[in-house]
């Protein structure tokens, strides 16, 4: 039966049709408020990892405070104490003859004294870097959440943000790529610090999957910095793979990714895009595959009054 027979015969027809076409956009709408509220777990789960670290590196931060400050102490002593031995060795020969000096030459055997005297500071050095990486791991965590900034406005370093970022990603880094800095100078800028940083942490991973890695070889990610009229730009550009050309307008879509399952959820391209425009900026992206990608980030200097209020 053709349509207008059906018109015909049947009075509903058009009300049907308008009742599907109502259905089709509830739909829609269905599975974009479904892809909203994905995406905001998504963000909810990372300010929530956010605080975590920021926690830990809170509580961290007072024991390594006081084992860093003894540490200098203990070294003072233990100059003090090889002083203090160094006279008494000068005087051993005093001692020529008697059953005392039988007995220390005995205990300065047993004890590999000379070992211990060459030894020791070596000890001491290694754990006083030791403590200064942890320290450094602490300040990072801290600088990365920024959660004790609660989410406000504030003027930041950049290149602050940028190095403990690179420090919090090395080991995703550091097996597949080698990162080369090339910063200019750049004003304070007033951001979303720790928002910002999630930016930088998803362009630097993405770079460094975009890598070969293994047998094929390590790979380049250059970060660049600078400005421009009122704005500064960040630029993180790898010499991997390269996005597909027909790929290239899809990337900033919430979950387009050409990971493996399990591997990638697609969202860290939306989320930073959202990020950066909130900050009234712009991501640029420039591509070609099997030579690399270049990603741009540009934010104003100074937010507009109302938007940092
Ligand atoms: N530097 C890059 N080199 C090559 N492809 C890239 C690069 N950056 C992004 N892509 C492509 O864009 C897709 C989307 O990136 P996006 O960061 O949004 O998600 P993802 O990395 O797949 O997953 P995740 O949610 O874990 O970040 C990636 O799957 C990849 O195909
Ligand atoms: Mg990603």
């Amino acid at each position: 039966m053709d349509d207008k027979n059906c018109q015909d015969c049947c009075p509903y027809h058009a009300q049907l049709d308008e009742l599907r076409r109502t259905n089709g956009s509830l739909t829609e709408l269905n599975s974009q408020l479904q892809r909203a509220q994905d995406q905001l777990v998504q963000s909810e789960k990372l300010a929530s990892i956010g605080q975590l670290a920021a926690g830990v590196a809170h509580e961290i931060n007072n024991p390594v405070g006081y084992v860093f400050s003894n540490f200098g102490t203990l070294e003072k002593y233990l100059a003090e104490l090889f002083r203090m031995l160094a006279a008494y060795e000068e005087a051993e020969p005093l001692l020529a003859g008697t059953p005392a000096a039988g007995r220390l030459a005995a205990l300065r055997e047993e004890i590999e004294l000379d070992y211990l005297k060459e030894d020791v500071p070596q000890l001491m050095n290694e754990s006083r870097e030791g403590i200064s990486r942890v320290r450094k791991i602490v300040q990072d965590l801290k600088d990365f959440s920024h959660v004790d900034a609660r989410r406000e406005w504030e003027w930041a370093d950049l290149h602050r943000g940028i190095d403990s970022t690179l420090n919090i990603v090395n080991n995703e880094i550091k097996y597949k790529a080698d990162v080369v800095k090339d910063y200019g100078q750049l004003p304070q800028v007033q951001c979303l610090s720790s928002e910002l940083n999630q930016v930088f942490m998803n362009l630097l991973v993405n770079a460094a999957h975009a890598m070969p890695g293994g047998e094929k070889g390590r790979g380049t990610i250059h970060v660049r910095t600078g400005t421009e009229g009122g704005e500064v730009w960040v630029e993180i550009e790898d010499n991997g793979c390269g996005i597909a050309k027909e790929n290239l307008g899809r990337i900033f879509d919430p979950f387009f990714t050409t990971k493996a399952v399990g591997q990638g959820t697609g969202l860290g391209l939306s989320l930073s895009y959202g990020i950066v425009q909130k900050h009234h900026g712009r991501m640029e992206v420039d591509s070609e595959t099997g030579r690399g990608t270049r990603f741009r980030v540009t934010v104003p200097v100074s937010q507009p009054a109302e938007a940092a209020a």
